[in-house]
């Protein structure tokens, strides 16, 4: 299906029972940001907070990610954009199934269609290993970029991980970094 404008894209997506998730959502988190934004966050699902509020990582890794934006001068409103692997809270907050990715996965599509950003960043190991590689390995590989088609890809620790393990914080931090450097890069897409 091609959606041609968000707000259609939004309507479809919010009454969505693809899989089983959309029988025990709260509410449906569609994501969230700026429409002409240049990068793409992709995490794994919503967790309680997001599944009461119907906002991507409004949580305790929430607020990190944002710090981890704040840092190289992007804003989840005005310049980013942030999704999830999958639209419904997995109870209990278990990792997606590899059904319930496939099922949703048409919703990220359209909205990487839409939003054409330059850089996709897959936000631990669910999004990389199914938007970068089966078998990517987050801290062996985090912060490296790869061109697939259109798009540059990189994963990263996922914030949730760099609350059980801050020594690894640093290296978070190169990444963005390095993804800010990118975004500088000049393209002739200079949004
Ligand atoms: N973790 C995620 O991967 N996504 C969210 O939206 C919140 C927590």
């Amino acid at each position: 299906m091609e959606y041609s404008d968000w707000n259609s894209l939004q309507a479809a997506c919010a009454d969505c029972h693809n899989c089983a998730l959309g029988e025990t959502r709260g509410k449906l988190v569609f994501g969230t940001g700026a429409t002409d934004a240049r990068v793409l966050f992709v995490g794994e699902g919503p967790g309680a907070r997001e599944d009461e509020l119907g906002e991507p990582f409004v949580g305790r890794s929430g607020q990190l990610l944002d710090q981890y934006l704040a840092a190289i001068g992007l804003d989840r409103h005005t310049n980013a954009y942030i999704a999830n692997m999958v639209k419904c809270r997995p109870p209990g907050n278990r990792d997606p199934l590899p059904a319930e990715q496939d099922a949703c996965i048409p919703w990220l599509r359209a909205q990487v269609k839409l939003l054409r950003p330059k850089v996709i960043v897959c936000v631990g190991r669910i999004a990389a290993q199914k938007l970068i590689r089966k078998d990517f390995a987050v801290t062996r590989e985090h912060g490296q970029f790869i061109q697939k088609g259109a798009f540059l890809m990189m994963g990263t620790y996922h914030p949730a991980a760099l609350l059980r393990n801050p020594r690894q914080k640093p290296e978070a931090l190169a990444d963005f970094l390095a993804l800010r450097d990118r975004l500088q890069e000049n393209t002739g897409d200079e949004r």
